[in-house]
């Protein structure tokens, strides 16, 4: 059974050779973490997700399977449901029985890949229709009301944490709006931590999060024709401590440059590009974050070790 709509608004390839170009030019170089995501980038990811160090998947998964009932109740059922960032649609399952909603609305950069699990989501769930939206998250979103009853935002896999706090303000914000008053919204957040356990879950033995990381040159050379040098680059996530975030850097072994449209982006030895920022949160910190944003706490849930949050906030006036 296929997906039953499909409402394609990928980013056009402009808007990805456009924001390179900014980037690489940047005193810091950086790149924009949304791009890791093709079909083999979301592929990596779903591996990363099955590596013994990254803890944030099954913990999420856990605290989800152990309060769905609390969940349903006070979410309300029967309503349309909308995941941002959906990927492979897995978390949602743990939810769908208690939910009921009536519609699933799975929105994501990754069109291919949004493709094959919304699909995979309609034939296993006949009962549920299931749209799939291909749309940058970074660009407000617009959807017609739901035809009665509420909207229910999914946002897991603490993809909030990889906005600067300000711009994660702006996309709750933007979410608002489709969620309408009233509207819930249940998100995964990852917690501050012992920064060992966080290190350890960016940096996986079997090197899968470093090939997720260069994926994004990778791209680079098969969409935008750039020339690099792939293999003097190499993965680096830490943590700072100072600012709260993982920071996933690819850092050039030697001095060099990459070549896109004739321009030259040079590099000295120890030089990164900034991939990624996974901001880490204390549940307060994100209570505080998404109140200023205009959303009410109504429930937090973590597991025992306090690893991952799980919130389910109501949209307020505000
Ligand atoms: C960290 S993965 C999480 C996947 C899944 N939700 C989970 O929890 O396992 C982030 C997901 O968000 C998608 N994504 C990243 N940036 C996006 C953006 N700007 N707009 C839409 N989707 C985006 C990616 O394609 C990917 O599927």
């Amino acid at each position: 059974m296929k997906a039953t709509h499909f409402y394609d608004f990928s980013p056009k390839e402009d808007s990805f050779r456009s924001d390179v170009l900014k980037g690489l030019s940047l005193e810091t170089k950086t790149l924009s973490p949304k791009y890791f995501y093709d079909q083999r980038g979301s592929e990596l990811f779903e591996q990363i997700c099955q590596q013994p160090e990254y803890y944030p998947t099954d913990t999420e998964i856990g605290i989800l399977h152990e309060n769905r009932t609390e969940i349903a109740q006070l979410s309300g059922t029967g309503c349309e449901l909308v995941e941002f960032g959906c990927g492979a649609s897995k978390k949602i399952r743990v939810l769908l029985e208690g939910l009921r909603p009536k519609t699933y609305i799975g929105v994501d950069i990754s069109r291919e890949f949004l493709i094959e699990s919304t699909n995979r989501l309609s034939s296993d769930y006949p009962w549920l229709e299931v749209h799939g939206l291909c749309a940058d998250l970074c660009e407000p979103i617009t959807l017609a009301k739901p035809s009665d009853g509420q909207r229910i935002g999914f946002y897991p896999g603490s993809s909030i944490g990889n906005f600067e706090p300000d711009d994660a303000i702006e996309m709750l914000r933007n979410f608002k709006s489709l969620l309408g008053p009233g509207g819930t919204l249940l998100i995964g957040v990852d917690l501050k931590k012992d920064d060992r356990i966080l290190t350890a879950a960016y940096n996986d033995s079997a090197d899968i999060t470093a090939q997720f990381n260069l994926n994004v040159l990778e791209r680079m050379k098969g969409e935008l024709g750039a020339v690099v040098d792939t293999s003097a680059f190499e993965h680096r996530a830490f943590y700072n401590e100072r600012l709260g975030r993982i920071e996933m850097h690819l850092v050039s072994t030697q001095p060099q440059r990459i070549e896109i449209d004739g321009e030259a982006f040079l590099f000295e030895e120890g030089e990164s590009i900034h991939t990624e920022s996974s901001y880490k949160y204390t549940v307060s910190e994100f209570q505080a974050l998404c109140w200023r944003a205009g959303y009410e706490a109504l429930k937090c849930w973590t597991d025992d070790d306090a690893l991952f949050s799980v919130h389910l906030l109501r949209v307020t006036g505000g």
